[in-house]
């Protein structure tokens, strides 16, 4: 039970490999990469207490040697002080230009390893091995690394590719449901803006892959990672089709914002409750039949996920604030905002011709149920 996805980037090509027990095989996996028997890996507290002693059993069955520095867990260490702590502690451990460091963890571990491989020595080779379902399905395949800076999250980092990504499905037994649930919000964003056959097998599988069916989950993250690699190997840094991912983030980043990049709200709620909003939007604007946001919020809410705005403890600021945060977006372009939008399930695509109005309508709509 276990599958492998290319991503087709020419000399910076590499393996996405995917099944429960990669952990075991970390050794075996890596070797072929390295000049001598020693990586460097970096790991956040919580991982490190439940997989560090497995990861370091997977990599000596192969004579690898690790040295490791956890980082507390959370969204505050993709931070200039961490950054730095991380990137120092690589210099000290003598990490040359040849050798690889892995990132083990979730999407903060790996935005912000993949950052420091970026820059350290001009650029090391470097290992994801995603331990949460958002990062095992979004964030560690693509190459986007990056630190968050005052002013808004993901500001500073550098397209810098892994050379390999090793998805251990096992791992994703330890999510709390939480953030279980919060990385299945990715995974219904690839069938949403793609892959309608997807969303279908989702609405009749998500339960059960939810419950711990292993094949169900191999399954959805190798879908979801094809989709991913799919448009990569098209549009490595952004300058069309890649745009597509962000179904769903224009709205979660305001919210996101708008909650102070707490607890209320994590990453992946905001995705789902956000793509709920894009399709609300593009039906309102006529672009697709008023049933399709319903059958996606059906969904959600039958996977027990957050699906509207009321679902967010707490006050949220009026629908003219939350317009105002989503000027903030990386995804401006000339002062334009660029929404994904769907013409159907399965059918999105990227515009910047959406009246502020439409926007500002949904959003009051929806305020209005909290
Ligand atoms: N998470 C969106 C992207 O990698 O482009």
């Amino acid at each position: 039970m276990e599958n492998t996805v290319h991503v087709e980037l020419g000399s910076r090509s590499y393996d996405v490999v995917i099944g429960p027990g990669l952990l075991d095989q970390a050794g075996p996996r890596i070797a072929p990469l390295l000049r001598r028997p020693r990586v460097a890996v970096i790991s956040d507290e919580n991982v490190a207490a439940l997989h560090l002693d497995a990861l370091r059993a997977g990599l000596s069955t192969a004579g690898l040697e690790m040295v490791s520095m956890e980082l507390p867990a959370g969204e505050a260490t993709k931070s200039w002080p961490h950054f730095e702590r991380a990137v120092e502690w690589l210099l000290e451990q003598k990490i040359e230009r040849n050798d690889v460091v892995i990132a083990f963890g979730g999407g903060v571990i790996g935005d912000l390893v993949g950052f420091a491989a970026a820059v350290l020595r001009r650029g090391i080779r470097f290992v994801q091995i995603p331990t949460s379902l958002l990062a095992q399905v979004d964030s560690s395949v693509g190459g986007k690394t990056g630190i968050n800076a005052p002013q808004g999250k993901n500001l500073i980092g550098a397209f810098h590719q892994p050379s390999l990504v090793l998805a251990d499905t096992a791992v994703l037994g330890t999510l709390t449901a939480r953030d279980f649930l919060a990385g299945y919000g990715e995974v219904v964003k690839y069938g949403l803006l793609g892959d309608a056959a997807f969303f279908d097998w989702l609405e009749k599988q998500g339960p059960a892959l939810a419950a711990g069916d292993m094949q169900a989950r191999v399954q959805a993250v190798t879908r979801s990672v094809q989709m991913k690699a799919d448009i990569v190997a098209r549009d490595e840094t952004e300058q069309g089709d890649r745009a597509l991912l962000n179904l769903g983030h224009t709205f979660c980043h305001a919210l996101e914002a708008a909650t102070g990049y707490s607890d209320r709200l994590l990453h992946g709620e905001g995705v789902a409750i956000g793509c709920a909003l894009a399709f609300e939007l593009s039906a309102r604007l006529g672009l697709c039949a008023q049933e399709d946001p319903s059958r996606v919020r059906v969904h959600l809410k039958a996977m027990g996920m957050k699906t509207d705005l009321a679902d967010i403890p707490g006050d949220l600021p009026g629908a003219d604030a939350l317009l105002g945060l989503m000027a903030q977006d990386k995804k401006v372009v000339d002062g334009q905002l660029r929404f994904i939008l769907a013409r159907g399930i399965g059918q999105a695509f990227v515009t910047g011709d959406v009246p502020g109005d439409a926007v500002l309508e949904i959003l009051e709509d929806a305020l209005a149920t909290c």
